[in-house]
């Protein structure tokens, strides 16, 4: 029987490289295609412990390149999509929405097209899963939780490219009968987070010594999610969920970005064998973000009770465990801070 064609998306970025080391792992019997550009957030050093696996293949490519898209479906014929491929971060968003708008909406648009053409005659144990945020629903007041029911409300440019690529998806669910799955998932942590989000961002500024920029007064909620438990979150949904469905993914959670910032701090400082107190003092509070969303928590009963998952980590145990990779890791850090990553494809690819 010929093996099961899989194509991941973005799977050289952040949660991308997680999903990828799990199914290529996990899942012998499928063969794994990570399709990634390697924007400045994708790096295939991510990926050096299964580069070599032989169910594993890395394509370079664009999805918002339609043609190219088109051909590469048609070529290979995948059974299986899961679209992580994004532009993620809320700031650069702010900064150049064209790229999310370009990248999230045309690019996921591209994917349903072409998915759409190679399964029109047979949609049979196929399935397109489309990788999304918590942050359509926009912002929480100081109760209450997001549910698969919370009406979409986004406020950032990329909130909004993301909720409108999640209407898509449901588009082609409901049009065309594509068998889709959607998730929606909280802020995510863990090894491989480019340095740019809060967590990794504020670990390499400890270690450097330098300033901490707190936006606004740091009263912003975040819910927190270790990422391998996000992986193995879409492995459930994958594979047990209904076409159609939605499922949001949190770890109930909820630290407000001072107190975590606090902890981050105190952890570093057990780890760099500081006095106590020493990081906490390079804290800076600076001009809160524009349109930022106060605070986000996830209840995520349905994937609970119907799929059986749950968070495998305590949050002070997860920091822990990703102060100590960054710090294990400190190469993959300086690399992705000086930019030296973006030269590993060149190396490892250039005579393939
Ligand atoms: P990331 O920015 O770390 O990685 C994105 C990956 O997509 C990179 O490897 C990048 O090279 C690739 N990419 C970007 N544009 C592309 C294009 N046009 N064609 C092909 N590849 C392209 O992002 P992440 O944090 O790993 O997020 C992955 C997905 O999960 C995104 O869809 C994001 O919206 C969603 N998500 C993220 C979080 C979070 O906390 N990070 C939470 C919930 C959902
Ligand atoms: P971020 O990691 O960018 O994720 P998101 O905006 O998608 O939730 O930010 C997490 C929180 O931390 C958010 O409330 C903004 C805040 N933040 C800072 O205070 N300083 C920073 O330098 C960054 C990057 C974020």
């Amino acid at each position: 029987m010929e093996k099961k064609k899989i194509l991941i998306t973005g799977g050289a970025g952040f949660i991308g490289s997680h999903v990828v080391r799990l199914f290529v792992n996990k899942y012998p019997s499928y063969l794994i295609y990570n399709l990634d550009k390697l924007t400045y957030a994708g790096n295939l050093e991510n990926l050096k412990d299964v580069e070599n696996k032989s169910n594993y293949k890395f394509i370079l490519g664009d999805i918002a390149d339609e043609k190219f898209i088109y051909d590469l479906f048609s070529k290979e014929q995948f059974d299986g999509v899961i679209h992580l491929a994004a532009e993620s971060h809320v700031d650069r968003s702010i900064t150049n929405p064209n790229e999310f708008v370009i990248t999230n909406v045309i690019g996921t648009v591209n994917l349903l097209n072409a998915t759409n053409n190679i399964w029109k005659d047979n949609k049979k144990g196929k399935r397109f899963y489309h990788v999304s945020t918590d942050e359509v629903y926009g912002s929480l007041g100081e109760t209450g939780y997001f549910t698969e029911q919370t009406a979409y409300d986004p406020h950032s440019p990329y909130s909004a490219s993301k909720a409108s690529s999640d209407h898509f998806v449901r588009a082609y669910h409901d049009t065309y009968g594509l068998p889709v799955i959607i998730s929606n998932c909280s802020n995510n942590y863990g090894p491989y987070q480019f340095p740019e989000k809060l967590i990794p961002l504020f670990i390499n500024n400890i270690r450097n010594n330098k300033p901490l920029p707190v936006y606004g007064k740091g009263v912003n909620i975040r819910d927190w999610l270790y990422v391998e438990d996000h992986a193995v979150a879409i492995d459930e949904i994958y594979h047990r969920g209904e076409d159609g469905e939605t499922f949001n993914i949190g770890g109930h959670n909820e630290w407000k970005n001072i107190d975590l910032i606090k902890l981050l701090c105190k952890v570093m400082d057990n780890k760099l064998n500081r006095e106590p107190g020493t990081s906490e003092k390079l804290i800076t509070y600076v001009t809160d973000r524009a349109g930022h969303d106060l605070r986000y928590a996830i209840d995520s009963s349905k994937l609970q009770k119907k799929l059986g998952w749950k968070p495998s980590l305590q949050f002070e145990e997860g920091i822990e465990k990703t102060v100590s990779w960054y710090l294990n890791n400190k190469e993959w850090l300086d690399n992705v801070t000086s930019g030296n990553y973006q030269k590993y494809y060149e190396k490892m690819y250039s005579n393939r």
